[in-house]
């Protein structure tokens, strides 16, 4: 389900050509989303995010040189960052292999290319690592929330090369509609809902969950040839979307997995 939402736009308080122009483009850019309600952009003369939020409580999308953060409240913005990214690109030069990145190489050995459908692009993460290993594989990185949408897309963009960047596509929509819109491009969809634990943390995926959809809302999906899901080892995700529960002792976060021949 997508929420329809309104957005002010701002800049750093260390301001720049680049910034304004920014904000510029960030107006274009965010209007024509169908769930962006209002976009408005505001002097930020100085004043601090908590100051932003005084008189109302409009989510801020903060332009700045190093990418957009967004701030549903004053204390914790979200923005594409690569923190866990790095630790997971760092085991790999261990050769240690993150299990995503175990499960993509187990089921697409074969294959020349492959499409990769993020359905839960949230803070972007999964789809970069993938974006970096798979040379490969096509990403099509989907998130329903517009302004988490924009931030990302438009954060992780200043992290690609130019190659890379032909290879991934940002989608504004939810996964369920464009699964079915582009069936023929469903290889490998993988799914990363909200952990209902998550809930009460306070930090950028507390944030995050607070702000999206958290698991209840999973429907059924039958277009792809794999299916990964990632979720709490309790979740009752695995038999919703009938995955093959993989079960880890050392680790709360599961991953599942379904094949079917399209
Ligand atoms: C846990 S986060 C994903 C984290 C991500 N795997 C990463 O590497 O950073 C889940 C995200 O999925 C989004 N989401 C939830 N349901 C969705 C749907 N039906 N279609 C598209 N995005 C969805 C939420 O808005 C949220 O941003």
């Amino acid at each position: 389900m997508n929420t329809v939402t309104n957005v002010r736009l701002t800049t750093a308080v260390k301001v720049n050509a680049s910034l304004y122009n920014q904000v510029e483009d960030a107006f274009a850019i965010l209007s024509k989303l169908e769930f962006v309600n209002e976009v408005k952009t505001i002097k930020r003369n100085k004043l601090t995010i908590k100051q932003l939020f005084q008189n109302d409580t409009t989510p801020v999308i903060v332009l700045e040189s190093n990418g957009p953060k967004l701030y549903f409240s004053p204390d914790t913005p979200i923005y594409f960052h690569l923190d866990t990214v790095k630790v997971k690109l760092h085991m790999l030069k261990q050769k240690k292999q993150p299990i995503l990145i175990e499960m993509l190489n187990d089921i697409t050995s074969n294959l020349s290319t492959f499409n990769f459908i993020d359905g839960t692009m949230g803070f972007g993460r999964d789809s970069y690592m993938t974006l970096k290993i798979f040379k490969q594989a096509n990403i099509y990185a989907i998130e329903q929330n517009p302004l988490i949408y924009f931030v990302i897309s438009e954060g992780m963009k200043n992290y690609l090369e130019p190659e890379e960047y032909e290879r991934i596509h940002f989608i504004n929509d939810d996964y369920n509609n464009w699964v079915k819109q582009n069936t023929k491009l469903v290889d490998v969809l993988y799914l990363d809902h909200m952990f209902e634990q998550t809930l009460v943390e306070n930090d950028r995926m507390g944030e995050l969950s607070r702000m999206t959809d958290v698991i209840q809302n999973i429907k059924p999906i039958e277009d792809y040839k794999y299916l990964i899901v990632k979720a709490h080892y309790k979740s009752h995700i695995f038999k919703k979307l009938k995955v093959t529960q993989c079960l880890r002792k050392s680790s709360k976060t599961h991953y599942g997995l379904s094949t079917k021949s399209k």
